[in-house]
């Protein structure tokens, strides 16, 4: 096989940074020659102009020219801290994953965002807000790409290019830069209804939380577990947060904005040098693996449906402990790159039509954003097990690969196919049953049902939570200019519950719509209230 180029880093190992650029002890050129003046150009005498055989000069002045890359195209603003993932064991049962058994230790590195502010956009907006993982397991990386609110807008990803640009600034004025107060956000929600139960968790207290350290997160979409006898289960994926969850007034998040936009971020840093490490629990909803891929009547493929967890609990796997801040926000928090593709053997996908294509977008943007292939070779993004792959070249290439053969099996570099045992620790795809069924651009009528879980939801919280939705309703709404628009998302509430409809309608001033469907009853779920989420006692 050919031998892992890659020499480890400061990024990697906790180290001092090592990189290219902080070497010895004098100020160089790029090249290493030594430099006495940085702070002159070189003219034709000290009135004359600057000569075009300046290398120093443009050296430095082209490299900073260059020095910023494309921000992501969505979860532009991200902090970062590294952490590790000990895990309890009791998964072990579930999974082949070798850093779900008992007491693994795993380095991990997190980025928190929002989704649709900008980079230099305010931490304390009302937005969803991204919670994504990478485990460095000895097994390959895995990556859990989550955010704090367990359901997404859309059911197939073929609409996420449709719902970003209704939910970024408009394009005439790019207005509102990080909100959700507009009318082509409401004018999707209000039009695409299953879009209806995220938009009532952002405009629950989940919109805006009081710190990274007290949000929870979800994996959103169901995965296939399988272990060592090749049984399978589905799972969903939730971290608990130590602390709890809290959230900010709206008046404090309003605020704060001002006064302190980088308030989340600072939050985060501060604790870790404080020595408050921030905690999660990681715990698994788990459901038998059935042809119908349904629980408790609930469409497991739908990212648009939770199951309460009073049908299916929270089974605690282990425990995630940030403790280090990144030493280089562009190298480690901006260079970073997640990908739901990184499974390590025993963590398989499903056929969620969301997730499916999650699984070609991130990889997609990223060959832009990091400009080529071979951004798994930055040091925040390689794996820490050993990687021997056959890709070779290409832009930023860092391998300096050795052999002639890159093709298995070869006979010129000794690769016989793959190594004996592989069955037992490689990755292999779940060879589930594919339907026999002719193609088709349509959802599975069981996505048809837009209202129920928002009405769920709603019924589940506590009066004070019920007070800042029909609040936050009242607010963003009141910020739209299009009448009809705000009438249309009136007629949704109408379909989730007539008190949270009359309560917003009053608020703006406008008549109270019929429900377009019999409203239907929901037994509450108390574990979605805020209230309901406290960390297991030790
Ligand atoms: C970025 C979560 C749906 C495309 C992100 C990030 C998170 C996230 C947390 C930030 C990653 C980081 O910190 O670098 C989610 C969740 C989804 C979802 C939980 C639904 C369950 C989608 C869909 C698509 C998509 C459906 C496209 C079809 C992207 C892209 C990025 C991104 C292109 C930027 C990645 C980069 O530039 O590195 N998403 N997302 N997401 N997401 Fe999603």
């Amino acid at each position: 096989g050919t031998p892992d180029t890659r020499t480890p880093t400061g990024a990697e190992t906790g180290a001092a940074p090592t990189a290219n650029g902080q070497q010895g002890a004098y100020l160089t050129t790029a090249q290493g020659a030594r430099l006495r003046d940085t702070d002159h150009s070189l003219k034709a005498g000290p009135r004359g102009p600057v000569l075009l055989q300046d290398h120093h000069l443009r050296e430095k002045i082209t490299h900073f020219d260059h020095e910023r890359i494309p921000e992501r195209v969505v979860h532009a603003r991200g902090t970062g801290a590294h952490g590790s993932f000990t895990s309890y064991g009791t998964a072990a049962g579930l999974t082949r994953a070798a850093f779900l058994k008992k007491d693994a230790q795993t380095p991990v590195f997190v980025r928190f965002s929002t989704v649709l502010g900008s980079r230099g956009s305010a931490d304390t907006v009302r937005d969803t807000r991204g919670f994504a993982t990478k485990f460095y397991t000895d097994e390959g990386t895995f990556d859990l790409v989550g955010n704090n609110i367990p359901v997404f807008f859309i059911q197939d990803a073929i609409k996420f290019p449709d719902i970003i640009h209704a939910a970024k600034p408009h394009p005439d004025r790019e207005i509102p830069q990080a909100q959700s107060a507009h009318d082509t956000f409401w004018d999707f929600v209000s039009l695409h209804t299953e879009a209806q139960h995220h938009t009532i968790w952002n405009m629950s207290d989940r919109g805006i939380p009081r710190s990274f350290r007290t949000m929870e997160g979800f994996g959103v979409h169901t995965f296939r577990l399988i272990n060592n006898a090749g049984e399978t289960v589905l799972v969903k994926f939730h971290w608990k947060p130590k602390l709890g969850v809290h959230s900010l007034t709206w008046e404090e998040a309003q605020l704060i904005c001002g006064v302190d936009p980088d308030f989340h971020r600072r939050d985060l840093y501060d604790a870790i040098e404080a020595g408050a490490y921030p905690e999660w629990e990681l715990g698994l909803q788990v459901f038998p693996d059935t042809p119908e891929e349904t629980f408790a009547g609930i469409d497991l493929l739908d990212p648009t449906k939770i199951v309460p967890e009073e049908l299916a609990e929270v089974q605690p796997v282990g425990r995630l402990v940030l403790n280090r801040t990144p030493t280089n926000f562009f190298a480690e928090t901006e260079q970073v790159a997640f990908h739901l593709g990184n499974l390590p053997p025993g963590i398989d996908v499903t056929n969620d039509p969301l997730l499916q294509g999650r699984l070609f977008s991130y990889v997609d943007t990223q060959l832009t954003r990091l400009a080529g292939p071979n951004f798994p070779q930055i040091p925040i993004n390689r794996p820490h097990a050993p990687v021997n792959d056959m890709l070779r070249d290409g832009f930023h290439q860092q391998a300096v690969h050795a052999g002639v053969a890159p093709y298995r099996p070869n006979s010129l570099d000794g690769g016989n196919p793959f190594e004996a045992g592989d069955a037992e620790n490689a990755f292999v795809d779940v060879p589930v049953r594919v339907a026999e069924a002719p193609k088709i651009r349509a959802n599975p009528v069981s996505f048809d049902d837009h209202f129920s879980q928002v009405r769920l939801f709603w019924q589940s919280m506590s009066p004070v939570e019920k007070e800042h939705i029909i609040a936050a309703y009242t607010f963003e709404l009141g910020k739209c200019y299009e009448q009809a628009i705000k009438q249309r998302q009136l007629q949704c509430l109408a379909n989730v519950d007539p008190l949270l409809c009359e309560q917003v309608a009053a608020g703006l001033g406008m008549p109270v719509p019929e429900p377009a469907q019999p409203v239907t009853e929901v037994t509450p779920s108390p574990a979605l209230s805020q209230m309901g989420q406290t960390w297991p006692a030790d």
